[in-house]
């Protein structure tokens, strides 16, 4: 805003100047004549430019409160469905009459609980040669805790803030209660330093999630406020012997494997098995690859794959907030290697390196980093999945993921879109309990990768440009969308409450690519703008 400012400014400054001089260098009158109206049409366009900075930054400013609930305070009236009437973005906090948010809660209790404490607090991390950086942190480290819990438990999480600025916790992947799923404005106000929260969600689905901030989740994310949540499986089908729990984050653009920017040793023996769960919890992609040994995708996003098969020195993608459990046996000897590259990239960095087993990795025995990409629309064996591309769906949306320059929260710059709009001002999308919906995602932005994230449901991928997956079943919560691609995903309506749906590049988030998917008749007292201050993006 002040830059704008100061350089309209300048520019009449400089005009005034200007004309001062060219009135002691006695300038013919046609001259000064010609000089004033090329300097008067330089104003116009200069107050012009200014008046669009000005509506810009004014008309894509926040408003003081969004109220996202469903219910409006409208009184009953008969025969008319109000859930059409009131949807989402009420400039004015009502509570309605609907259900409210604090009513989708979990059980109080359960036959088994897990009860953790996460402290936001601040830290000073060091990653080897680097002199470190100060960071916001779970209990004094980033990654925080690696949760583990069992699949049927009761979790419940206090957290508590003493941080200088307001924090929560969203369960990535997990479709908890909604009153569980840490959006500041949306489902409870941001901690405020000093204060605590309570989180509480049954563990039903076995996998691999994580935990972050949801205020200011591109910055608070991004400082180090994240973690790992394993739900154990109640009943095996696959045994490990090693377990392995890795956040892959970056620091001053240095990618570190759980805050390690060098090597991190995981011990194993010839013969065991070992599973490797990522998560990348930074905004654009990594490649990765096992060196060593054979591997497997068991799972994406937590949820496993059916009849993987052995990859060997295969590249796979990873975007912002999306998860893959690896699964390989260690051979007689060696190690096995887990290499990075930035995406794009031709070659796999020297650093971090996953060293799992005994020795070391020579330093000539990276790998090239080869075409044939893991693609999940072609991986594993098919097997009959609840939801099909077959199926019969209630209702069909297409979201169309853009790109464009203008002001978001009136900041001039980069504006990611959903249907050409964006947040506050993107389509919400109201669904109603048990009906089956189709998400069509279209990425025509050519604007890097959408990592595009539901909250509180998991949805099975249909088609991939057009085209059904032929190999296993797959079940996500983040899908990354490349330019040019398409994908259809569906997901029943099965968890009441006001979700979002956003791009998991966090800075796409923060600029505008946001949107809610709402259940009708939910209110929230919460409010997302500068009033309450809690901004989830
Ligand atoms: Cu992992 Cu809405 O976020
Ligand atoms: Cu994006």
């Amino acid at each position: 805003m002040k830059s704008y400012r100061k350089t309209i400014q300048k520019g009449q400054e400089t005009i005034t100047m200007n004309e001062a001089k060219g009135t002691r260098a006695r300038k013919t009158g046609r001259a000064k004549k010609v000089t004033r109206r090329i300097l008067l049409g330089l104003l116009c366009v200069l107050v012009a430019a200014g008046t669009l900075v000005g509506l810009g930054m004014w008309t894509s400013r926040y408003p003081d409160r969004i109220n996202m609930g469903t219910a409006c305070n409208m009184g009953n009236m008969p025969n008319m469905d109000m859930s059409s009437m009131c949807q989402t973005g009420n400039t004015s906090a009502s509570t309605g009459n609907g259900t409210p948010i604090a009513s989708l809660q979990a059980p109080e209790t359960a036959a088994h609980i897990d009860t953790f404490v996460l402290t936001a607090q601040p830290a000073h991390l060091s990653f080897g040669t680097n002199p470190g950086v100060d960071a916001w942190t779970f209990n004094g480290t980033a990654p925080g805790p690696t949760l583990r819990v069992r699949q049927g438990d009761l979790v419940v999480v206090h957290l508590i803030n003493h941080l200088s600025a307001g924090v929560t916790i969203h369960w990535h992947g997990v479709d908890v209660p909604n009153s569980a799923d840490g959006v500041a404005g949306v489902t409870q106000d941001a901690v405020k330093p000093g204060q605590s929260y309570t989180y509480r969600f049954l563990a039903k689905e076995a996998g691999t999630y994580w935990y972050h901030s949801h205020q200011e989740s591109f910055e608070e994310t991004g400082h180090g406020l994240y973690g790992m949540l394993i739900v154990e499986p109640n009943a095996p089908v696959v045994h490990d012997d090693v377990d392995m729990a890795l956040a892959l984050h970056s620091w001053n653009s240095v990618p570190t494997m759980n805050g390690v920017a060098g090597t991190l040793h995981i011990p194993a023996q010839p013969g065991q098995w070992v599973r490797l769960r990522l998560v990348n919890t930074d905004n654009t992609p990594y490649q990765l690859t096992l060196a060593g040994a054979p591997f497997l995708v068991a799972a994406l996003d937590g949820h496993d794959l059916n009849g993987p098969t052995p990859l060997t020195e295969v590249p796979f993608s990873i975007d912002g907030g999306q998860r893959y459990d690896l699964r390989f046996r260690m051979p007689e000897s060696g190690p096995v290697a887990m290499l990075i590259a930035n995406d794009g990239e031709q070659q796999y960095h020297q650093m971090p390196v996953v060293l799992v087993g005994k020795g070391s990795l020579a330093s000539n025995a990276l790998p090239a980093i080869g075409h044939n990409e893991f693609d999940f629309a072609t991986y594993g064996q098919p097997r009959i999945d609840t939801i099909t591309a077959q199926s019969h769906f209630d209702a069909t949306y297409t979201i169309s993921l853009g790109f464009t320059f203008g002001f978001s929260n009136s900041r001039p710059g980069p504006v990611f879109t959903l249907n050409s709009q964006s947040f506050p001002n993107t389509p919400t999308i109201v669904v109603k309990p048990g009906q089956l919906v189709l998400l069509r995602f279209v990425n025509d932005a050519n604007n890097g990768t959408h990592p595009m994230h539901l909250h509180g449901h998991t949805f099975t991928v249909l088609t991939k440009n057009g085209r059904a997956l032929t190999g296993s079943p797959v079940h996500l919560d983040t899908i990354a969308v490349r330019p040019h691609e398409t994908y259809d995903v569906a997901f029943y309506a099965n968890n009441p409450g006001l979700w979002m749906l956003h791009c998991h590049n966090l800075y796409h988030a923060n600029h505008g690519m946001d949107m809610m998917v709402v259940y009708p008749n939910i209110s929230t007292p919460y409010t997302i703008g500068n009033a309450s201050g809690n901004f989830p993006d």
